[in-house]
């Protein structure tokens, strides 16, 4: 069993071109990992980009329903997951059975999920978006079409207020990670840096997202911390993000914020981090674990991310 970073890194690369294998990951997984992606994304781009790969194999470095995703729109690809114990508490808060019978209240609704759910939940879903889309995913619905918006409370209730959309019933899910910023810090990280500028993920509570300069995915967020003027930016986000951001904009500087619990650690994604390269390795090695789907839960969930796809977003 090798243990040091740069033999696991080696270990890998020869992995990958003996198993004909490309590695996608998040950027929320740790710099470690990151390192040792082929392809680097948010949610939304590490989805396309699955369509398009040529290998045989893809391991998914991030989150469970990330590689059910790419099975889902590659069943000819053997995906492998290093950590198939790696969840998500957005995806959790929303079981699929009990999302079958809030769903039989509201007949005759369009029912819109944040691709933080699992393939059972997609499978009842008419269109998926990330943070990314969101906005464009709802406004493509016809205006006056009552909409059911899963599962993320605090995502639904930003795109209900931008899109004016009142006739949106929304699922009351949140991720453990963006609901855990404190306002009494971010003010005061305010008050200490004057010039910088406050960059927030949609995924945190509307107090946070009404103090934000911008407020935007993972992409857009990385992409306008490229084009503001300023150099300074608070970063209310998976800390993960920092490493790109850093990477990117060298010059700039980027303090992220911390949660109402400083020792929990909270701006941490505990399932994103749980991603080692001994994992990645190991996988590789043994090509296991795969994810596995039924090919008509598959179907049903593929509608839904196809539908999402052919949606333009940012
Ligand atoms: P993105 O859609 O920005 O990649 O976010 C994924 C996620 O898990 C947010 O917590
Ligand atoms: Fe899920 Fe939150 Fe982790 Fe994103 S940050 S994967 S929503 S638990």
């Amino acid at each position: 069993m090798v243990e040091n970073s740069d033999a696991l890194r080696r270990r890998i690369a020869e992995l990958k071109r003996e198993r004909n294998a490309v590695i996608l990951a998040h950027y929320y997984t740790t710099p470690e990992v990151q390192s040792v992606a082929d392809f680097l994304g948010d949610s939304l781009a590490l989805s396309v980009k699955a369509q398009s790969v040529d290998a045989e194999v893809i391991l998914f470095a991030g989150v469970h329903f990330m590689a059910e995703t790419a099975k889902v729109l590659c069943p000819d690809k053997r995906v492998l997951i290093p950590c198939p114990e790696a969840g998500c508490s957005l995806a959790e808060s929303c079981p699929a059975e009990e999302f079958a019978r809030f769903k039989a209240r509201y007949p005759g609704h369009t029912v819109v999920s944040y691709v933080n759910t699992t393939v059972g939940v997609k499978a009842l879903t008419d269109i998926c978006c990330t943070s990314s889309n969101a906005l464009q995913v709802v406004e493509s619905i016809p205006a006056g079409q009552p909409i059911i918006f899963a599962p993320d409370r605090n995502l639904g209730s930003y795109i209900r207020k931008l899109t004016g959309r009142e006739n949106m019933v929304i699922w009351n899910g949140a991720c453990h990670v963006h609901e855990e910023f404190s306002l009494e810090k971010l003010l005061q990280l305010k008050r200490e840096h004057p010039a910088a500028r406050v960059v927030v993920h949609p995924e945190c509570r509307s107090y946070i997202i009404e103090v934000a300069d911008f407020v935007g995915s993972t992409a857009a967020i990385l992409e306008y911390c490229g084009t503001a003027d300023a150099e300074e930016f608070i970063v209310v986000t998976e800390s993960g993000i920092l490493v790109e951001m850093q990477k990117r904009y060298s010059t700039k500087r980027f303090i992220p914020a911390p949660p109402d619990d400083e020792t929990c650690g909270c701006n941490n994604c505990r399932f994103m981090k749980m991603v080692t390269l001994g994992k990645i390795a190991d996988t590789l090695e043994r090509m296991a674990p795969e994810i596995v789907i039924g090919e008509e839960l598959r179907q049903a969930a593929e509608r839904s991310i196809r539908n999402m796809i052919a949606v333009k977003g940012k």
